[in-house]
């Protein structure tokens, strides 16, 4: 009972910013991403009676420890799901994302597991329904399951049984594109799990994010089916900004970004005052994500490659939706 499925990460241009139900990952507010294709995970998980617990490599390194735990409750999920409780399964999984650029792998991680262990051990999930479980792995992993932009449907219910993604418009819909700015300094201090936690215990701030998130959407999505460049990126930009706004509102207060994080984020307005339509965001650490359109590939690359305190730049188009590879 074996199968492989590989997925790719996504870049959230209206954040998934604090939960409703920590442990069921319920969030409180809907968020929009696209999925990137440069960086992917790879996994392949077989179920077999002989074993009498989970095992997990990781890039051919075998993982305890925290890491293990979250893989092996997920699979407890999916054991669930499909009546079998004493089933236990190794899992191979191999990271196609440069860690260096920031890009969170939970994100491919759990989409690929889910992906995965549902097809091997007999499941056949709709894309909802293997989005909603891809989403009790890691909240962000749930918009993974396809390719393009895809919306977090945050869901009303109690029980999370509401509360997965849809796709908003496929891959090959609009060719967007997204440069990893990769800094020298990335320690990462505060997750994102344990930063919207303290945010939304003690920041006063949150309330303002919360209520500002339908107005986002709604315009980025206008943006999106008109292929609005400056709109989508103008309202990705605000809302990344109101997002880490709320971090300075905590208790204790922390930010994410550094100096160089900064410099690189008025890079980006100053290219916009010279004509080139660029856009920023920020996810749970120092790194920025840019947002440009392919003509000004070069310009993006150039300027940032030289700016003092980047290590690289790494480009990515949009990315397709969960793929199974066929095993003999
Ligand atoms: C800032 O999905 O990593 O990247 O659900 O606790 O696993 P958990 O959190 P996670 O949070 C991602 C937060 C973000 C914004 C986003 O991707 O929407």
């Amino acid at each position: 009972m074996k199968a492989t499925a590989k997925a790719h990460t996504n870049i959230a241009l209206i954040k998934y910013w604090g939960k409703r139900n920590d442990s069921l990952i319920l969030p409180t507010n809907n968020s929009l991403s696209l999925t990137l294709d440069g960086f992917y995970t790879e996994t392949t998980v077989d179920f077999q009676d002989s074993l009498t617990e989970d095992s997990f490599f990781l890039n051919k390194e075998k993982i305890n420890g925290i890491a293990y735990e979250r893989v092996t409750l997920f699979l407890d999920l999916i054991r669930k799901i499909a009546d079998k409780p004493n089933l236990f399964a190794t899992v191979h999984s191999t990271n196609h994302v440069p860690t260096a650029a920031g890009f969170a792998s939970s994100a491919s991680g759990f989409a690929a597991l889910a992906a995965a262990g549902s097809k091997a051990i007999g499941l056949q999930l709709a894309d909802h329904e293997l989005s909603r479980l891809t989403r009790q792995g890691s909240g962000s992993a749930c918009r993974s399951i396809y390719g393009g932009f895809a919306e977090w449907q945050q869901g009303t219910l109690e029980d999370g049984s509401d509360s997965y993604a849809v796709p908003i418009a496929e891959q090959n819909f609009w060719d967007v594109r997204v440069a990893a700015i990769v800094l020298s300094a990335k320690e990462k201090k505060v997750s994102s799990r344990e930063g919207m936690k303290r945010t939304v215990d003690t920041s006063p701030f949150f309330k303002g994010w919360v209520d500002s998130i339908p107005a986002d959407l709604r315009e980025i999505k206008q943006g999106i089916e008109a292929r609005d460049f400056e709109k989508v990126g103008a309202v990705a930009e605000a809302n990344c900004l109101k997002m880490h706004a709320t971090t300075l509102g905590a208790a204790p207060p922390f930010t994410y970004w550094n100096d160089i994080t900064v410099s690189v984020m008025q890079t980006v307005q100053k290219l916009r005052e010279e004509g080139i339509p660029a856009y920023f965001t920020i996810d749970a650490g120092p790194n920025v994500k840019v947002l440009y359109l392919p003509e000004n590939e070069d310009k993006i690359v150039n300027t940032f490659r030289h700016l003092p305190g980047v290590t690289d730049v790494i480009v990515s188009k949009p990315g397709r939706g969960v793929t199974y590879t066929t095993e003999d």
